[in-house]
């Protein structure tokens, strides 16, 4: 089969797809699962100069992977599944779930975590250059963490209906409206908690300790898959 064949782009596609998902996944553990703690536990000119020359280094790949993924995985979405298979296929609503997910992801991303860090980076350098500390540091750090957890929250559902469905196809809803309107629901209440929730308080606590944030994550995918179990006919 010749890579220059529709198949053959389209699995260079899929190759991008998978190279930039691993890139911006694998940080966004690094970043949650052993920066986060190393930086709450270190000594702080340690720290300091972590956000000085790290942060900006792993940022980097981080959104550019966040980037890469999602216009790959829009453009075989819109190419192959949407514009051949169409919404009544089962595996374009599964995709289309993921999609949405990582998208939701992609959005937090480039619009919160990478904006919030820069702050935090920016302060790092000007306090070790003896300037004045940003008071507004602490708060933008803190928002960006809780949209970076909420982040690890979706990708576990993400990437169990993305692989599902080629492997393991989910039931279509009988009733497609009510499917949208449960799934774009549960999905806007944990996002707006990850915009405008009080970071380590009510909704948010869960997701001040990566224990908390993983329970979420497979808790939530519970909750999706249940609403594919109930509607599905
Ligand atoms: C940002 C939004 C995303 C969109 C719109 C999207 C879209 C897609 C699409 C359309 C496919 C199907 C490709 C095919 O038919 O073979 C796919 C597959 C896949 N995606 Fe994504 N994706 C997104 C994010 C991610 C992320 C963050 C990851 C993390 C690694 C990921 C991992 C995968 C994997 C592993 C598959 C292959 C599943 C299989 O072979 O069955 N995707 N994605």
């Amino acid at each position: 089969m010749s890579l220059l064949s529709e198949a053959g782009w389209l699995f260079l596609l899929r190759w991008i797809h998978f190279l930039s998902g691993i890139t911006w996944i694998g940080l966004l553990y690094y970043f949650n699962f052993v920066q986060v703690p190393f930086f709450a536990e270190t000594e702080a000119p340690v720290r300091s100069g972590a956000q000085q020359k790290l942060l900006p280094r792993a940022l980097w790949w981080f959104r550019w992977g966040a980037m890469f993924t999602f216009l790959s995985g829009w453009i075989y979405l819109l190419h192959y599944w949407l514009g051949k298979r169409g919404l009544t296929d089962p595996q374009t609503l599964v995709i289309l779930v993921g999609g949405l997910l990582g998208t939701i992801m992609w959005a937090n991303v480039w619009f919160v975590i990478w904006p919030k860090n820069k702050i935090v980076i920016q302060n790092a350098v000007d306090v070790a250059a003896g300037k004045p500390a940003n008071p507004a540091a602490a708060a933008a750090g803190a928002r960006g963490g809780l949209a970076s957890r909420t982040n690890v929250v979706f990708s576990i559902p993400m990437l169990l209906f993305m692989g599902s469905a080629s492997h393991f196809p989910m039931p279509m809803p009988s009733s497609a409206p009510v499917f949208w309107a449960l799934m774009l629901i549960i999905m806007a209440l944990v996002e707006i908690n990850a915009l405008t929730g009080t970071p380590g308080k009510g909704a948010a606590k869960p997701l001040a300790t990566v224990k908390g944030t993983l329970w979420f994550g497979f808790i939530l995918t519970v909750v999706f898959y249940l609403v594919f179990m109930v509607l599905g006919r």
